[in-house]
Parts: C-alpha cells; sequence; structure tokens
C-alpha cells in the first residue's frame, strides 16, 4: 500500500504571554491511502491541533511532514492552501455551513475556490446531494435542516472537489448517537469506495467505527 502521509517527530507549542505549551510532543505517524484511521483522546489532548497540522491548516513547530512523498513544512502559504484544496476535504463538529446559503449552493461554493478542473460541477453537486439523502433538501437553508441534515451537507461540500482524503474532527460532537451512527455509516461506505479517512474523536464508540485507532495522551500518540 502507498504511504500517503508521514509524520516524523511533529511537535507543537504556542506561547501564552510568558508561557510556553507543548502540545504534540514528538509524533510518529503513517497513514496509507485508503485508511479509515480514527484518532482518539479526551478533550485537550491535541486532536484538532494534530488535524490542522495534518490538514495543511497549521504548520508544526518542528519535525517533518511528508504529503506523498514530499516534504511540506517549508512550503510557501500559497502552495499549501493549493495542496490543502487539491487533496483534502474537511468536516467539522461545528458543520460551518454558510447560513445564507442553501445546501445546494454550499455544496458547490468549494468549486469557486478550485483550481481543479471538475466535470459538470452542477450535476456533481446534486448528484452528491442525492447519494446523501438530500434530494429533496437542495433549497433549503441551514436553520432547516437538522444536525445530521446539516453534517451531510457538509460531507457533499467535503466531497465536492474529489479530495483523496477526508479530515474529520469530532464530526458527531453534536450529534446524537444514532445520527452519529448514521454519519459513521456514511464514512464507511465512502472508504469501501477508497476514499481515506482520518477522523479525530474523544468519542470511543466512534472511534470503534474506524479500521484503525490510535491513542493520542500527552502530545504522543498509542496504539
Ligand atoms: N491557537 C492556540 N493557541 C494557544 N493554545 C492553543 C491553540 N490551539 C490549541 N491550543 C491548546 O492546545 C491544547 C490542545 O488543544 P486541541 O488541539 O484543541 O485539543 P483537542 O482537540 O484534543 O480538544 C489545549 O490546551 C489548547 O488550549
Ligand atoms: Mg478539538
Amino acid at each position: 500500500m502507498k504511504k500517503i502521509i508521514v509524520l516524523k517527530n511533529i511537535r507543537k507549542s504556542f506561547v501564552i504571554g510568558e508561557r510556553n505549551i507543548d502540545v504534540l510532543k514528538g509524533i510518529d505517524l503513517e497513514i496509507e491511502d485508503g485508511e479509515f484511521l480514527a484518532i482518539q483522546g479526551v478533550s485537550g489532548s491535541g486532536k484538532s491541533t494534530l488535524l490542522y497540522i495534518l490538514g495543511l491548516m497549521d504548520r508544526p513547530t518542528s519535525g517533518e511532514y511528508l504529503l506523498q512523498g514530499r516534504r511540506v513544512e517549508h512550503l510557501e502559504d500559497e502552495e499549501l492552501s493549493d495542496l490543502r484544496n487539491a487533496l483534502f476535504g474537511f468536516v467539522f463538529q461545528q458543520f460551518y455551513l454558510i447560513d445564507y446559503l442553501n445546501a445546494y449552493d454550499n455544496v458547490i461554493l468549494p468549486i469557486l475556490y478550485s483550481k481543479k478542473a471538475i466535470p459538470y460541477p452542477r450535476q456533481r453537486a446534486r448528484r452528491l446531494l442525492d447519494r446523501l439523502g438530500l434530494s429533496n433538501r437542495y433549497f433549503s437553508k441551514p436553520s432547516q435542516l437538522s444536525g445530521g441534515e446539516q453534517q451531510r451537507v457538509a460531507i457533499a461540500r467535503a466531497l465536492i472537489n474529489e479530495p483523496q482524503v477526508i479530515l474529520a474532527d469530532e464530526p458527531t460532537g453534536q450529534l446524537d448517537s444514532r445520527t452519529a451512527n448514521e454519519i459513521m455509516d456514511i464514512f464507511s461506505t465512502l472508504n469501501n469506495e477508497g476514499k481515506t479517512i482520518i477522523m479525530v474523536t474523544h468519542d470511543e464508540a466512534m472511534a470503534k467505527r474506524a479500521k484503525r485507532i490510535l491513542r493520542i495522551k500527552d502530545g504522543l500518540l498509542f496504539s
């Protein structure tokens, strides 16, 4: 299997006033193309920090990040955002949908910022919404949708640019357990179709839905 992500001795510290907090203290991680990985840890353990580094939304303080075999820590911001948009789709606990846009427009929006040529974007947006059980919700605003529906719109949006990897930060954190399991069913299906899924969560039951679980504790990863 092809390694898509390799982290070597990744450290991340934040400076707050006079204090330095070391959140990640030497993370080593290898992720293969097609994996479904959960990283589980308690609140404050550094899960989001790690996911932001993986998703090229933040830079490590030190260490190596090889993405598809290429070192990325020292790339310019613009190169990072191009890589990010080409490779990753993001799903967050808070959905982050745009309130004044309907479901369809939320899904199609990332195409406008993409340098990738996605054929038939409008048809693709409709197909994704249909696949996610939202065929009667195209014109609904986020406020008219349930939490589970909002998260499915967010997943469709994450998929519109055909990312190789889905990065999910507590994607079920605002959902009841039945809806949460429906969201995990979607991730499992996507993974079975070849999508790499990396999810961070505090929730043991959700972590168990992945094919591999790692724990994050005291700034380090454990299997
Ligand atoms: N931008 C930041 N500035 C300062 N401290 C931060 C920042 N981001 C995260 N932290 C701190 O890093 C620690 C880990 O945070 P986070 O990665 O959000 O944990 P988790 O997602 O596991 O709850 C926390 O103590 C948090 O306060
Ligand atoms: Mg977090």
